[in-house]
């Protein structure tokens, strides 16, 4: 049997006939768009979020453009975020018209590193080219960024602060999950993420009953809300009525019910996952450079990174013994063809360089039993020992 890099087939099989059940009354209900699982699903994700509202959409980067787009962040406007992160963090911010500003990580986590995020807001504010508006901090491989540092950092500059959680729902700092600094938290379903559906699926997180009911409105083509209405008589219905400009961003209902599935056994999943990856952490310290996690942090475990010179090496030689592995991200944002003129904070981004060059993912789900994770961990030993 090859080792699978994430094992949705367990999962599934665990949730077994309900899971099924749930998908099939979907079918047969015909509500395939905007059935009453979404409105369920968004009650379920606000309360497992601690958050005030959460809205479903269609995907992570979705999640993403609604919060922008409900701001008004546009051309002239500076956006900060990571290089080191998947595309759609950054494509967003051009998608807007404004402008992304590639900060550098810390070594240790990965995540945006608020000292650079502050000398790249200077800078920025110093030029007076852009407005600095926002920044886009990414909980990479699962693990929370430094949000009371960024929290801090967007309050003296008056920026909005977004929390990129596709790969860390469920994550916390302290206890608390990122919605508790950040102004949103956006985040993805897509099958791969600790919580996936069977497509693409997204949510927002908010906190401001305004900016949840825009991004409401921005979600189905701009259409009328409740305060759009307000003391006003339409002699036609008010579906019509288009008041700014929007997408098509909704979730399909069928995604709705399956995650409703799912998050019943999420934060048992959750805890499977640290399970594996304490597991990874006692036994291949000392072998190759294990992941740091933020004092006081969860990490929901997207991603179990370690970080090797001889990546490649270990990365091949793991694949002869059936052992799949990953790359996430061998090219950062800021080396990729349309991103390349866009601004970096002072002094560049060493540390998303020298990283690009030298992570391994391993696989990492909440269904990885000891055997197979034994024999993983017996590969990168061997392969080490006969380099050393
Ligand atoms: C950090 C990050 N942001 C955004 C996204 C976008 O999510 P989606 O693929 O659902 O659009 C992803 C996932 O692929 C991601 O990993």
């Amino acid at each position: 049997m090859p080792i699978p890099f994430i094992d949705l087939q367990a999962q599934r099989r665990r949730l077994g006939q309900p899971l099924e059940d749930a998908i099939l009354e979907v079918v047969r209900s015909g509500a395939y768009v905007m059935g009453p699982q979404i409105a369920a699903l968004e009650a379920e994700l606000a309360r497992f979020g601690h958050a005030p509202h959460a809205l479903t959409c269609g995907s992570g980067t979705e999640a993403l453009i609604l919060p922008l787009m409900a701001w008004g962040i546009g051309p002239g406007d500076a956006v900060f975020c990571p290089s080191f992160t998947f595309a759609a963090t950054a494509e967003v911010i051009p998608l807007v018209g404004a402008t992304p500003v590639f900060v550098d990580i810390r070594p240790d986590t990965y995540n945006i590193d608020p000292e650079r995020l502050t000398a790249a807001i200077g800078a920025v504010e110093r030029e007076g080219r852009l407005k600095p508006k926002a920044i886009i901090a990414v909980d990479l491989f699962g693990q929370p960024a430094d949000y009371p540092s960024l929290h801090h950092v967007a309050q003296v500059h008056g920026l909005k602060l977004i929390a990129d959680s596709a790969q860390g729902f469920g994550c916390a700092l302290d206890e608390k999950q990122p919605i508790h600094w950040a102004d949103v938290t956006a985040t993805s379903f897509f099958p791969a993420k600790p919580l996936g559906c069977y497509g693409d699926g997204g949510a927002v997180l908010s906190k401001d009953p305004a900016l949840h009911e825009r991004m409401v409105s921005l979600r189905v083509h701009g259409q009328a809300v409740a305060s759009d209405l307000e003391g006003r008589a339409f002699g036609h219905d008010a579906k019509y009525l288009n008041m700014r400009v929007g997408l098509n961003a909704r979730m399909d209902t069928l995604q709705a019910a399956v995650l409703l599935q799912k998050l019943t056994i999420f934060e048992d999943e959750i805890a499977a996952r640290n399970r594996v990856a304490d597991r990874y952490a006692e036994h291949l310290a000392g072998t190759v450079v294990t992941p740091a996690v933020i004092d006081g942090g969860v990490s929901v475990w997207a991603q179990y990174t370690i970080e090797t010179p001889d990546r490649d090496g270990l990365a091949a030689a793991l694949r002869e013994k059936g052992v799949p592995t990953a790359v996430y991200y061998p090219v950062p944002m800021h080396r990729q063809a349309p991103y390349r003129d866009f601004p970096q904070g002072e002094g560049g981004l060493p540390v998303t360089e020298a990283k690009a060059g030298s992570v391994l993912s391993l696989p990492m789900h909440p269904y990885l039993e000891p055997d197979t994770q034994d024999q993983i961990i017996a590969a990168i030993h061997a392969h080490v020992k006969r380099n050393r």
